[in-house]
């Protein structure tokens, strides 16, 4: 494995970064993961696009393009070239003594790598997932490399014998742990809007395109905890989760068997067509 730090390619066992880095102090940075396929990078510019627009809301003062040469030859120092695989970036403050506020004149610190990873065209798994607090801060809107609430929503998911973590904000719906929630009922589809309670999610983009597509209409407005039971259909989407239907959400039952909803179905369908 290959990790890219500031300007060279390092094995795994050789990359470092000085415990100084504001990402490492502070967890100051922000991050992105995407897919490549065997096509190229999938939605590559949305996910530029995303990182440079968290970058500057953060006031990190550094310019994406810088990163896009820097991948292609990592990608192809790791043999992943026309392969599938996970990129993961990230881009922190930079290496300044520990002082809450932004220190002046540091290059922000960029971090790359690539691991071969294949999805399945269609997302197998019947999702099962518990309902907890979102007690994250309220700029979920950026993708920042501080993600306990994250990590610590997703864990008690994970001790549950569950999927994933739905989070809920003062009765609504937000989003899950690391993937968008979306719920069917009527026929309609609904999301959270794209405010600071959500990451919005390039994956979540992409389904209220094929919903458009589809001739479904979409509502982007929070489903409150309570109203669950009336939902007909779930799933969360993301760049590792893809379309995955959602069997179990707290204590309501979509389905007992392997079964996935007509509308679930249909978008899994279409959106495994934009891969190819
Ligand atoms: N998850 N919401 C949160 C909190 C996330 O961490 C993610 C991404 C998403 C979905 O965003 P996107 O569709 O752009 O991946 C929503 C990780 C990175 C993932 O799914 O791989």
């Amino acid at each position: 494995e290959k990790i890219y730090v500031n300007g060279e390619i390092f094995s795994s066992e050789n990359a470092k970064i000085s415990v100084f880095d504001r990402g490492f102090l502070f967890g100051d940075g922000i991050y992105e993961v995407m897919m490549q396929l065997e096509n190229g990078i999938f939605y590559k510019k949305a996910h530029f696009d995303r990182l440079q627009s968290n970058l500057n809301k953060i006031g990190i003062d550094y310019a994406v393009e810088e990163i896009e040469s820097e991948l292609d030859n990592l990608i192809s120092a790791s043999s992943l070239t026309d392969k599938a695989c996970l990129i993961y970036i990230q881009v922190t403050r930079g290496i300044a003594p520990r002082k809450h506020s932004y220190p002046k004149g540091v290059s922000a610190s960029v971090m790359m790598y690539t691991l071969p990873y294949s999805l399945p065209l269609v997302n197998p798994t019947h999702m099962k997932s518990i309902l907890t607090a979102d007690f994250r801060w309220h700029r979920c809107d950026i993708k920042s490399t501080s993600l306990l609430g994250n990590i610590m929503t997703n864990e008690s998911a994970v001790s549950a014998n569950a999927n994933e973590a739905t989070l809920v904000r003062q009765g609504l719906v937000t989003e899950g742990s690391h993937s968008n929630i979306f719920f069917v009922k009527d026929g309609k589809v609904i999301t959270h809007p794209a405010n600071e309670h959500i990451l919005d999610g390039i994956t979540r983009r992409i389904v209220i395109g094929l919903c458009k597509d589809l001739n479904l209409p979409v509502i982007e407005q929070a489903v409150a905890e309570t109203d669950i039971e009336q939902m007909d259909e779930a799933f969360f989407t993301g760049t590792t989760t893809q379309v995955a239907s959602i069997a179990e959400l707290g204590r309501h039952v979509f389905y007992r068997n392997d079964q996935v909803g007509e509308v679930t179905r249909n978008l899994q369908r279409a959106f495994s067509e934009l891969r190819s």
